[in-house]
């Protein structure tokens, strides 16, 4: 009898330790897992900051910053950087006195070009759908919005429920509407996306983790891009949708870096970025600037990139850019970026604003025009390309 006990808790014994060995092996062999795992734990914990009024907004007198993003320095370029610093909650997005004009332009290619501007994907073999962060996204915006710009944004609330998408247990937005330009987005009836894209400024791409790691492009509002088509982009994960624009020195200093840092992003430590590049836009005599909504070619550089249908986007273009006949059509194209973990979703939100500025305004100001030529002569061969 005491033989046969001892065979049963020594079996016994064995099975637990075969379980625990499995167990850990399970975690240790599946580092994906382990870091989902503390990415849900983070996000459960994650308390909506103060978002701090900006009361004294002016719609209409709010200029854009001058963002110049280079420093003075011959060798400032020598490669490509990932360039992010972190990012206030608070100041997650930017409004201005152009926001009339931004308005304008957006609702148009919402209006003409349809999911060539917005488009949300269903779910595919390991790939998630876009849609719970589209409406997600939708809410964050609102919510933020009319906590940040309380002149600006009106909103109407449901009564709280559980798990709904209210911050601070305020009870779920339902309709938000813009004041100073007299537009209300309904909530439960409007493509999430589309609100999203006409709340503010900013392109907007909602990047999705896979199965296998990788972010892929699920849903996007891409109204003032310029120089992309979300028709080329969307669905694809991040590394693809660098390499196939020729990105420089993607692979060899970026790819590894973007991907760690894509895995590794917290909920509470959104980060911002600002790049520039210049724009040929057409002649001040060219009558197609009248009556034009753009006139600066801000949704798409067609002097620049020609015609939006007919781009290659392997090529980028078949005909080379038609040099600048006068400074005065050179704009300079800057954009401010920033990257948010949402923590429902998971999803990562990317924002672009982006902004024209003639290129003989930067050249009145002081230490620019240095500052901006030691950074262009810096450029190797593959970026001034
Ligand atoms: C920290 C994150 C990111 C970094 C460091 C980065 C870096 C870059 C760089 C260096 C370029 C070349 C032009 C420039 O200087 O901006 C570029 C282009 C581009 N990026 Fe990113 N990127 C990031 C995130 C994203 C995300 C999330 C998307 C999602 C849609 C995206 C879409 C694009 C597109 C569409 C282009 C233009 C490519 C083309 O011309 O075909 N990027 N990016």
């Amino acid at each position: 009898m005491d033989s046969l006990l001892l065979l049963f808790v020594s079996l016994a014994f064995s099975l637990v330790v075969l379980i625990v060995k499995r167990r850990s092996k399970a975690t240790l062999s599946d580092p994906q897992n382990e870091l989902k795992n503390v990415k849900k734990a983070e996000a459960a914990d994650f308390r909506y900051p103060t978002v701090q009024p900006l009361v004294d907004f002016d719609f209409d007198k709010t200029q854009p910053p001058p963002y110049r993003p280079f420093k003075w320095g011959p060798v400032y370029f020598i490669s490509i950087t990932m360039a992010i610093r972190p990012m206030e909650f608070t100041e997650w997005i930017e409004l201005d006195n152009q926001f009339r004009s931004y308005h304008r332009i957006r609702s148009h290619r919402v209006a003409t070009k349809g999911t060539d501007a917005v488009r949300t994907l269903p779910a595919r073999d390991g790939v998630p759908s876009g849609a719970l962060a589209a409406k997600e996204l939708v809410h964050e915006l609102s919510e933020y919005l009319s906590r940040r710009y309380p002149h600006v944004y009106r909103v109407e609330r449901k009564p709280a429920q559980k798990d709904d998408f209210g911050w601070y247990n305020e009870g779920e937005i339902k309709t938000i509407e813009i004041i100073p330009i007299g537009v209300t987005y309904d909530l439960e009836r409007d493509d999430p996306m589309t609100i999203s894209g006409l709340l503010i400024q900013d392109d907007l791409a909602l990047m999705l983790e896979g199965k296998d790691g990788r972010y892929y492009f699920q849903a996007g509002s891409v109204c003032t891009p310029g120089f992309w088509r979300i028709k080329d982009k969307i669905g694809l994960p991040l590394d693809e949708i660098h390499t196939r624009g020729n990105v420089p020195q993607y692979e060899s200093k970026l790819q590894n870096s973007l991907a760690k840092f894509f895995q590794k992003m917290r909920v509470d430590k959104p980060v911002t970025r600002n790049n520039y590049f210049f724009q040929i836009v057409r002649d001040q005599s060219d009558e197609r600037r009248v009556d034009s909504i753009d006139p600066d070619e801000l949704a798409w550089s067609e002097t620049t990139n020609g015609d939006e249908d007919a781009w290659d986007h392997s090529n980028q273009r078949a005909d080379p850019t038609p040099p600048a006949t006068k400074p005065e059509n050179v704009r300079f194209r800057t954009e401010r970026q920033s990257l948010r973990r949402l923590p429902r979703s998971g999803a990562i939100v990317f924002t672009v604003r982006t902004y024209l500025e003639p290129i003989v305004k930067l050249a009145q100001e002081p230490g620019v025009p240095g500052r901006m030529a030691a950074a262009i002569r810096s450029w190797p061969p593959d970026v001034a390309l």
